[in-house]
This record gives C-alpha cells, sequence and structure tokens, in this order.
C-alpha cells in the first residue's frame, strides 16, 4: 500500500486510461497494490472463480467475500466450499438481517418477486448485506463484463467510483478486470486453470444468481435471458451494478 490512493476525478480516468486492456492479472495486482486489504474480490460465480485463479497463481492475496442471499442453489454453496478449499481463501460470507426478511415474507410470502419485481427482495437479501461487506473498503471487485448484457452492461469500465455505494467522504472504487474479456475467453481460462465450477453450468445454466429468479437458457438465447426471465431486460439488475 505504498501508493497514495487515487481518489481524485482525473486519477480515477488516468488508471482507467492505463488499465484498460490490460491483463485482468495486471488489475488485480494494481488494486491490492492501491488499497490492500481495503479491496476485496466480491464472488459469486463462473467470473468470479477466474479470478481468485489468477489471484492465487499470482500470489495476490485480495481478500474474498460472498452474498449469501438465504436463496441460493445447493451447488452455489457447493462451488463457495471448493474455491475456499482449492484456494486457501478466507471467505467471509454475508447474510441478509433476518428482522427484514422475516417481515418481507410475513408480509408478502416467499415469492413477491414474482408479482411486483425482485427490486424489493434483492434490496434485503443483496443490496443492505453489500452495503454492510463495502463499509470498512476503500474498493471493490467484481466480474461484471460488456458482453454479459447488451441492455445493462455494454458501457462497464475496468475502473470506476462507485457512487451508489461509496459517498464523497467516503469514496469507494469498483474494478471490472474482466470487463473487456468475452464468455468464451473466461470459459477458456477456467478450463486451462482446471479452477472449480457451479455444477449448473453442465445443466444449461449460465449466469447463476438465486434459485427461483435463474433458470437454464435455450441454444442461442443470451446468456442474462435465465434472470428475472419474467422482467423487461433493461431491468434485469438487482442493484449491485445499477
Ligand atoms: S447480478 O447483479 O446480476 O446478480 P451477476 O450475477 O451478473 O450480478 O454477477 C456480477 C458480479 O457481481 C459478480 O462477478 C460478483 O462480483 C458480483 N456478485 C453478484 N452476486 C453476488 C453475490 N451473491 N455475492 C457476491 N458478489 C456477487
Ligand atoms: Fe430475492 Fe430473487 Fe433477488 Fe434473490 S434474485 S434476492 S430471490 S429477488
Amino acid at each position: 500500500m505504498s501508493n497514495p490512493m487515487p481518489l481524485q476525478e482525473e486519477d480515477v480516468a488516468a488508471l482507467r486510461e492505463t488499465l484498460t486492456g490490460r491483463p485482468p492479472q495486471e488489475i488485480l495486482r494494481k488494486a491490492f497494490e492501491l488499497f490492500g486489504d481495503a479491496a476485496a474480490i466480491s464472488f459469486s460465480g463462473a467470473e468470479d472463480v477466474a479470478l481468485l485463479a489468477m489471484c492465487h497463481e499470482e500470489g495476490i492475496p485480495l481478500p474474498v467475500f460472498t452474498l449469501d442471499t438465504g436463496r441460493l442453489h445447493p451447488e452455489t454453496h457447493e462451488l463457495l466450499e471448493k474455491v475456499r478449499e482449492k484456494y486457501g481463501v478466507r471467505l467471509e460470507v454475508f447474510s441478509p438481517e433476518s428482522a427484514a426478511v422475516e417481515q418481507l415474507v410475513a408480509q408478502k410470502g416467499l415469492f413477491s418477486f414474482y408479482k411486483d419485481g425482485h427490486e424489493e427482495c434483492c434490496g434485503i437479501r443483496k443490496v443492505a448485506p453489500l452495503q454492510r461487506a463495502l463499509a470498512s473498503r476503500r474498493a471493490w471487485i467484481t466480474g461484471q463484463r460488456r458482453d454479459q448484457s447488451p441492455d445493462t452492461r455494454a458501457q462497464v469500465p475496468v475502473v470506476e467510483f462507485d457512487r451508489r455505494f461509496g459517498t464523497a467522504e467516503r469514496p469507494l472504487l469498483k474494478f471490472n478486470p474482466l470487463a473487456l474479456w468475452p464468455s468464451q475467453r473466461v470459459w477458456s481460462f477456467i478450463r486451462a486453470a482446471e479452477a472449480p465450477f457451479n455444477a449448473l453450468h453442465t445443466r444449461g445454466f449460465i449466469s447463476i444468481g438465486c434459485a427461483p429468479c435463474t433458470r437454464a437458457v435455450l441454444p442461442g438465447e443470451h446468456e442474462r435471458a435465465g434472470r428475472w426471465w419474467w422482467e423487461e431486460a433493461t431491468q434485469r439488475e438487482c442493484g449491485l451494478h445499477k
């Protein structure tokens, strides 16, 4: 953590220019050099496994956290334990606040999102725990890619200020080291690295979130077609990346 932290807009713009098009490993190393333990990888799926495998290979000891919404598939839990074992990472698991979940379920039942949209449930089960996960951080690192969604992710930069979860007093950077990698490249990397992956990928699932809000996709369908499929494509973000 020797370098000064780039907290001004122009510093982040310069960092973005330097890092755009650079290998993800270099972006991960930069995040660690700048922020050390105050940066963390937000882990859920395929792209994030690639990030963990890269950190492992390169000796970049970034902390890792995951948001266990309480509605994940058992296969996702199995993956969490596999990566914990394979990469020896200390994986911090954040859960939703029980009182908020109980109130939602008491008022609206367990599948309210099919009737009135996913925002309320995601707010309780994902966004609020993420706020807690990021409270002590200066930077977070995600597996977002541009080609994941032409509707919502086409402009994802390799690094930016996160204005949703950061504030003027507590600025937060968001690194997306895989922003420019297409899906095929991520999967070639995973295969070459013999990295573990979610068993649901062998059953037609591509983008995987919570069990009731994720389905397998058909040949030719876009990968995020299986997420919140009953909603308009431009609304298919849960609030982590809006
Ligand atoms: S989501 O917002 O639609 O659910 P997506 O599944 O595409 O996101 O994942 C994009 C990135 O968001 C992941 O690479 C990961 O960094 C982060 N992310 C998504 N879900 C979680 C989760 N449950 N726990 C931790 N990070 C997550
Ligand atoms: Fe709730 Fe579905 Fe959002 Fe998971 S993805 S938090 S189950 S609405």
